[in-house]
């Protein structure tokens, strides 16, 4: 078995119910509308713009973008993955979005976001990706993901105290990320690129306890305070690129 098809066996059984329980829980849809919030403010998505979503899982956050922009196309490998976001966006009456299986995608796109999704990826595809991106992006189009960092505090406990938990929402192949080095292969395709941190304990917490929405808002405003302070920062959770294309 390749790293394809053992992401799609992973991914089907994880998006076969446990995925669509888990992500409706109160402090996980908090986070979601948060990375929704920072992904209009730091790629400029506004009414006029055509996004993609790379490894759009069931869409959730798309949906939730939706009313931001014009239109949101998510792809993503797994076929349950889509048929949850399609019957998710008809349930809604959301209708300027659409769901594709597949690895890739063709068209223009003012904005290609990215959520979880570079660290399923191989190294070679991962390398490749920026030029991919770059090709269906216009002139100051941006792109924007967002990733587990190698660097991570929650990783390390995580692994210590709750081993089982951590690899049970692991597939075999994926890995934490260099911050710098993911952000230097979007600057090495020519990209202007940005790396910020996007936060500490917040979304490790709506993971462990999804039901505590509360908890969520809390520690979303502690990693607020926590990530202005450096040391702290570069061992914050998920980094984010931002990377627009020259004009
Ligand atoms: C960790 S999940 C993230 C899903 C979603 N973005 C989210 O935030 O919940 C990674 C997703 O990438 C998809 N995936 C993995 N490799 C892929 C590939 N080469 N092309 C397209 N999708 C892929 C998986 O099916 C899965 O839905």
């Amino acid at each position: 078995m390749g790293v394809l098809e053992r992401e799609l066996e992973y991914h089907e059984k994880l998006y076969s119910g446990f995925a669509q329980a888990h992500f409706a829980r109160p402090a996980v849809r908090a986070l979601r509308r948060h990375m929704v919030e920072r992904i209009v403010k730091l790629t400029g998505a506004g009414a006029s713009s055509r996004v993609l979503s790379l490894g759009c899982g069931i869409g959730d956050t798309e949906l939730l973008l939706a009313p931001h922009v014009a239109e949101v196309v998510g792809v993503d490998l797994s076929p349950a993955a889509v048929r949850q976001a399609r019957a998710d966006a008809e349930r809604l009456g959301i209708r300027n979005a659409r769901f594709e299986q597949g690895t890739g995608a063709e068209g223009s796109f003012d904005v290609i976001i990215a959520i979880f999704f570079l660290h399923h990826l191989p190294d070679e595809e991962l390398a490749a990706l920026p030029g991919k991106v770059r090709d269906l992006l216009p002139p100051g189009g941006v792109f924007y993901s967002l990733d587990p960092s190698r660097n991570r505090l929650s990783g390390r406990v995580g692994r210590a105290v709750i081993p089982w938990l951590m690899k049970r929402y692991q597939t075999p192949d994926e890995r934490e990320l260099v911050a710098e080095a993911t952000g230097g292969l979007f600057a090495g395709a020519g990209f202007e690129t940005r790396v910020e941190m996007y936060d500490f304990g917040s979304s490790p917490l709506a993971g462990l306890l999804p039901g505590w929405g509360g908890g969520y808002r809390l520690a979303r405003r502690l990693d607020d305070g926590i990530l202005r302070v450096g040391r702290l920062r570069s061992l914050g959770s998920n980094f984010e690129i931002i990377a627009r294309k020259p004009r």
